[in-house]
């Protein structure tokens, strides 16, 4: 038994910000009512709930659809106690339902080697190699791991005080608890393939050129692009990133400019701390822009999300100034003046691949991946990427 319908699209295939387990009090009076057996999906990532629903008589069995795809081996590794190895579905719909409707074949955004495990099974490495990987994001994080099974001595070397790069920015609003499993697995899994970590150690070329490394893997993520807009340097404008941090003060009056996903996920968050929120976007739809397409699961979910919480959504409107207390924005050639406190940048990102420019041509075997390689990306992307170079190395 599943919830929902194509005309409540989210309900069918749900995204990161339904709950866990969403139809299990639902159907548990059915299950009571009927007398046979019911069986039920639905966001049931976790061995625990599975193991609690039906302990509870809320089902008689769990389907399991997206987990399976972010970890086949879901089943085994919960039937011998050991849930913390599951691989977590993070419920981006990015490579499996959203790439279905898309009429492509199916991928999992956390699972690069889905449908190829037999033709991308790890080969040892011929030549045992030194593997520098600059930046400890998820995609630095998956070749370290692959390249390191294939018994390479790989070490990441992260400027931050935790690894995680962009995801743990993206990990902030409450609703991404798998996504923070998925951040979890993969120190796990890095830990358990002998990759080493050294954390708080930020470059300069010079640097990374002294390393003692055969290779060098340049997973330095991405910048916020920043748009060269009339009062875009004052203090009331800020960037996604910070927002979401809490690392910039957010007035009561706020204007989020862009509207992809990033953008609605901070205007969603805002809107429920209690901001009035304005969101300003140029082309005319949320979320229609950017390389990689987002699903209209996610889409449809966010749109419903910001319009429950009354955003203000400026569609086929550019922004053209920002002042001390408003923006001015323009759609079809008529100027509007919207109340802003603080105006918060979400206007994509641009790769941070200057490390890797410096080092391309100094005679050393030297790759780029995920965000530095091509931005705006998507953590699909990124492991699929990384997990190619990491069997490449
Ligand atoms: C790739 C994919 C294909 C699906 N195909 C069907 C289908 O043909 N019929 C159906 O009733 N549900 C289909 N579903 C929905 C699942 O049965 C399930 O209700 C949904 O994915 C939520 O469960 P999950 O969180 O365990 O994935 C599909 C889901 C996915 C991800
Ligand atoms: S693509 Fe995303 S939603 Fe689909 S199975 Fe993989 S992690 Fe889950």
């Amino acid at each position: 038994m599943g919830n929902g319908s194509y005309d409540a699209f989210h309900w069918l295939y749900p995204p990161m910000y339904h709950k866990e387990g969403l139809w299990l009090d639902d159907v548990a009076p059915l299950t009571k009512a009927v007398g046979i057996p019911v069986i039920c999906p639905g966001k049931i990532i976790r061995p625990e709930m599975a193991d609690e629903a039906i302990r509870e008589g809320k089902i008689t069995a769990v389907a399991l659809g997206r987990a399976l795809l972010a970890d086949s081996d879901w089943v085994n590794k919960a039937a011998s106690g050991k849930p913390e190895d599951i691989r977590p579905c993070i419920g981006c719909n990015v490579g499996c339902i959203g790439r279905i409707f898309a009429g492509k074949t199916m991928l999992c955004a956390v699972n690069a080697n889905l449908f190829h495990e037999a033709e991308q099974a790890l080969i040892p490495a011929e030549t045992p190699k030194k593997v520098a990987v600059i930046g400890g994001g998820v995609g630095g994080m998956e070749v370290a791991r692959i390249a390191a099974r294939r018994g390479h001595d790989v070490t990441i070397y992260e400027k931050a005080d935790r690894l995680g790069g962009m995801t743990l920015v993206a990990n902030v609003p409450d609703y991404k608890n798998a996504s923070r499993r998925l951040l979890k697995w993969f120190e796990k899994d890095i830990r358990e393939a002998g990759v080493k970590v050294e954390l708080n150690r930020e470059f300069s070329v010079d640097d990374v050129k002294n390393l003692d490394a055969d290779a060098f893997v340049i997973s330095t993520g991405a910048f916020p692009k920043i748009p060269r807009i009339p009062g875009v340097e004052r203090e009331n404008v800020t960037t996604a990133i910070d927002a979401l941090l809490g690392k910039a003060e957010i007035g009561q009056n706020v204007v989020v400019v862009g509207g992809g996903q990033v953008g609605c996920e901070v205007a969603y968050e805002l809107l429920r701390d209690g901001k009035r929120v304005a969101v300003v976007e140029f082309l005319n739809g949320l979320m229609a822009g950017g390389k990689e397409p987002v699903s209209a699961a996610v889409v449809l979910m966010l749109q419903d999300l910001l319009n429950y919480y009354k955003a203000d959504i400026r569609l086929s409107s550019a922004l053209k100034e920002i002042r001390e207390n408003s923006v001015l924005i323009e759609k079809d050639g008529s100027t509007q003046e919207l109340p802003a406190d603080t105006v918060i940048m979400a206007t994509g990102f641009v790769e941070n691949n200057s490390l890797y420019n410096a080092l391309k041509d100094s005679g050393k075997e030297v790759y780029v991946v995920g965000d530095a390689r091509r931005s705006p990306g998507n953590i699909m992307r990124s492991v699929a990427d990384d997990n190619e170079v990491g069997r490449k190395i």
